[in-house]
């Protein structure tokens, strides 16, 4: 499928999706985040992708915001329908996907930018990036679950700071603070992210997918975490994968995991 404004590229089992609007710094405008979706979409029903990658077109930005020309004459109902419909088609989706999603901060993380890399399971940045959520510098909060999602990764004192501020921080920064996982030079991005990525492509699809629901259950105030964790466990049992992993370690060779 072709789109105006993503370029996805298969690189065996794992999809890399650029946004590319390198103009407008990525921008997420509404045509791109219906395209995430639809993209995000069929990746995860492609049994041949096991990790996807998340990045931004170009080397100055990974996603500077939402699109600010897009809703800066949009009236009360209009701007809670913009969250509303954004949270569900991409920045929940994105966090509830079964297959893992990496983002790969190659730039400016500001906004709706941030949202969206914290939307995904975990995120690496180059050492040029930098992460913001600047909107009550624009007189709105963060609406793809940047009030959420941030306290949760950085603890609520800083991440009140940080959206009071609408300041930015580095990449060294977001590391010591628990934002991204690592940091490492431009050139260096991509391939410490398809590194790792085809690390997590060895391991069962099937039980990585009931790790992040797990994982999600522990924030989501509806739920028991713990007896999530305890229902997936058991779940996993009746897999194919947990019987090929299994069998394979007692058999002392690499699991062929057939992904169900
Ligand atoms: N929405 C719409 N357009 C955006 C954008 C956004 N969030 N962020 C950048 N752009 C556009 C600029 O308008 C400009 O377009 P133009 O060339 O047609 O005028 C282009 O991208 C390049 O941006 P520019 O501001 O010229 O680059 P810069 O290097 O001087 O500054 C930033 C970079 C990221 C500091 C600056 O673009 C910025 O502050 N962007 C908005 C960040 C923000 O508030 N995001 C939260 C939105 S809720």
């Amino acid at each position: 499928m072709k789109y105006q404004n993503l370029l996805i590229d298969q690189e065996n089992d794992i999809a890399i999706v650029t946004i590319n609007r390198p103009n407008k710094l990525n921008a997420l405008n509404k045509v791109t985040i219906e395209e995430l979706h639809k993209a995000l979409k069929k990746l995860d029903k492609d049994a041949e992708t096991k990790v996807i990658i998340l990045t931004g077109s170009g080397e100055k930005a990974f996603v500077a915001g939402a699109d600010i020309a897009e809703f800066a004459d949009f009236s009360v109902k209009k701007g809670k329908k913009l969250a509303a419909k954004g949270q569900e088609i991409l920045f929940n989706f994105i966090e509830n996907l079964s297959t893992p999603v990496i983002a790969a901060i190659n730039g400016y993380a500001l906004g709706g930018g941030l949202e969206l890399a914290m939307a995904c399971h975990f995120r690496i940045a180059s050492d040029n990036a930098k992460m913001g959520l600047p909107e009550v510098s624009l007189g709105v909060i963060p609406g793809y679950g940047g009030t959420q999602r941030l306290p949760q990764l950085i603890g609520k004192g800083r991440a009140m700071e940080l959206i009071m501020t609408a300041g930015m921080i580095d990449a060294k920064k977001a590391a010591a603070y628990g934002l991204v996982n690592h940091v490492v030079a431009l050139e260096e991005l991509m391939p410490t992210t398809k590194k790792i990525a085809s690390r997590i492509s060895n391991n069962s699809t099937v039980a990585i997918n009931y790790a992040i629901k797990a994982v999600n259950a522990g924030f989501n105030n509806d739920v028991n975490g713990y007896t999530s964790e305890i229902e997936a466990f058991g779940t996993c049992f009746g897999t194919a994968d947990f019987k090929e992993g299994t069998t394979a370690f007692l058999e002392k060779r690499k699991a062929d995991f057939p992904g169900a």
